[in-house]
C-alpha cells in the first residue's frame, strides 16, 4: 500500500492546530505537510513540514500536492457563523472557492481521500431543535450554514460523479484549550473557561438558557480520524454525518466551573450572536454515525470542565 501524505489547510485554526498534531503522531511528522495563512502556530513549528498558503490560492495549493506527494487533504480553512455574518459575501467565497478548488483537485489527482468539516449550522428554525435527525428539513439562517450545507451537497456531487471519497462530519461546538477559536456563536464556552481562570467572572453573549450541542476537542479530533479510517463500505451517507456528545447552557456549563472555581459569577449580556444560536438544535440524534462506523463520547461537561481548567491553568500561568 502506497504510504499516505497528508496536506492540511487551514492548520493553525482551531481544529487544525489539533487535528495536525494527532495526524502527524499516526502517520509521522514528514508525512503531515501543514498550511495556513499565518506563521505556524508555535504548536506546529518544528515538527514537521509547514507552508504559508491562502486556501484560495489554486496554483500555490496545486503546487505543493504535486512536490509534496499529497495523497489526502484535510481542507479546514472557513468563516464562521458570526464573522459570516459580518461580511456574507466573504464568507460565501471563502467557504464555497476554496471547497470546489479542492474538489477538482482531488478528481485530477486522484487523491485517496478528502476531508471537509460541516457543522450544526446546517440546520435552522425550521428544523427540529431536540434529537435533530441525520435527515431532516433542512433550512439554513446563516451565510455559514448555508454555505455548509450547500458544501455537503457538493461533496455528494463529486463522490455520486467521479467517485471522489469526500466525509464530512456536523462538528457542534468545539471545546479545546490548545487552539482557540474563531468566529463562531460557540466560542462562549471556550471563552469562560479563560475569563474564569483569569478574573472569576464572565459575561455571555448568549442568553442564560441557551442550549446548544458541544464536544471536547479530543472527541471531536478522535471522531474524525476514524471517520477517515472507516471502511469506506461503512458509510451509508455521503452528506456530512450528525455527531454529537454533550449539550449545556451558560448557565449550566457557569455552575460547572463552579465546582472547581465557588466564587466564579456569570451574567448575560445577550448580542446578535443570540439569533444565530437560536436557530440551531438544543442536540442532536447520531445514531448514524454510530450504527455505521461506530462513533462514541468520551468526554461529559464535568469532565471536560476538569480538563479545561487543568490545563489552562498551566498555558495561563506559562503565558505570563
Ligand atoms: N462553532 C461553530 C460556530 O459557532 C459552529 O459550527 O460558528
Amino acid at each position: 500500500m502506497k504510504q499516505e501524505k497528508i496536506l492540511i489547510i487551514g492548520a493553525g485554526g482551531q481544529i487544525g492546530v489539533e487535528l495536525t498534531l494527532a495526524l502527524r503522531k499516526l502517520y509521522g511528522n514528514e508525512n503531515v505537510v501543514a498550511t495556513d495563512i499565518r506563521e505556524a502556530h508555535p504548536l506546529l513549528k518544528d515538527n514537521g513540514p509547514y507552508y504559508i498558503l491562502n486556501a484560495m490560492d489554486v496554483k500555490g495549493t496545486h503546487e505543493i500536492v504535486k512536490n509534496e506527494g499529497i495523497t489526502q487533504i484535510y481542507l479546514l480553512a472557513a468563516m464562521l457563523s458570526a464573522t459570516g455574518e459580518k461580511a456574507p459575501h466573504k464568507a460565501w467565497e471563502i467557504n464555497m472557492q476554496s471547497l470546489i478548488h479542492i474538489l477538482d483537485l482531488g478528481v485530477q489527482e486522484k487523491l485517496t481521500k478528502i476531508y471537509w468539516p460541516s457543522s450544526m449550522a446546517v440546520f435552522g428554525h425550521s428544523t427540529p431543535h431536540d434529537g435533530t435527525p441525520q435527515k431532516t428539513i433542512i433550512e439554513p439562517q446563516t451565510v455559514y450554514g448555508i454555505s455548509k450545507y450547500a458544501g455537503e451537497l457538493w461533496c455528494q456531487y463529486y463522490n455520486q460523479r467521479w467517485g471522489l471519497d469526500v466525509r464530512s462530519l456536523r462538528y457542534p461546538g468545539l471545546i479545546s484549550w490548545k487552539s482557540e477559536p474563531g468566529g463562531g456563536t460557540t466560542d462562549y464556552a471556550v471563552e469562560i473557561y479563560y475569563e474564569a481562570l483569569k478574573n472569576k467572572k464572565y459575561t455571555s453573549f448568549l442568553s442564560e438558557n441557551t442550549c446548544l450541542p458541544m464536544m471536547y476537542m479530543d472527541d471531536a479530533i478522535r471522531g474524525t480520524i476514524e471517520l477517515m479510517e472507516a471502511p469506506v463500505e461503512k458509510l451509508k451517507t455521503r452528506m456530512a454525518y450528525n455527531i454529537s456528545a454533550i449539550s449545556f447552557t451558560p448557565k449550566e456549563i457557569a455552575a460547572s466551573i463552579q465546582k472547581h472555581i465557588p466564587d466564579f459569577t456569570i451574567d448575560y449580556a445577550p448580542d446578535f450572536r443570540q439569533a444565530i444560536a437560536d436557530g440551531w438544535p438544543r442536540s442532536i440524534d447520531d445514531t448514524a454515525a454510530r450504527t455505521d462506523w461506530g462513533w462514541k463520547n468520551n468526554f461529559d461537561l464535568d469532565k471536560m470542565t476538569e480538563e479545561m481548567l487543568q490545563h489552562l491553568k498551566v498555558k495561563l500561568m506559562q503565558a505570563v
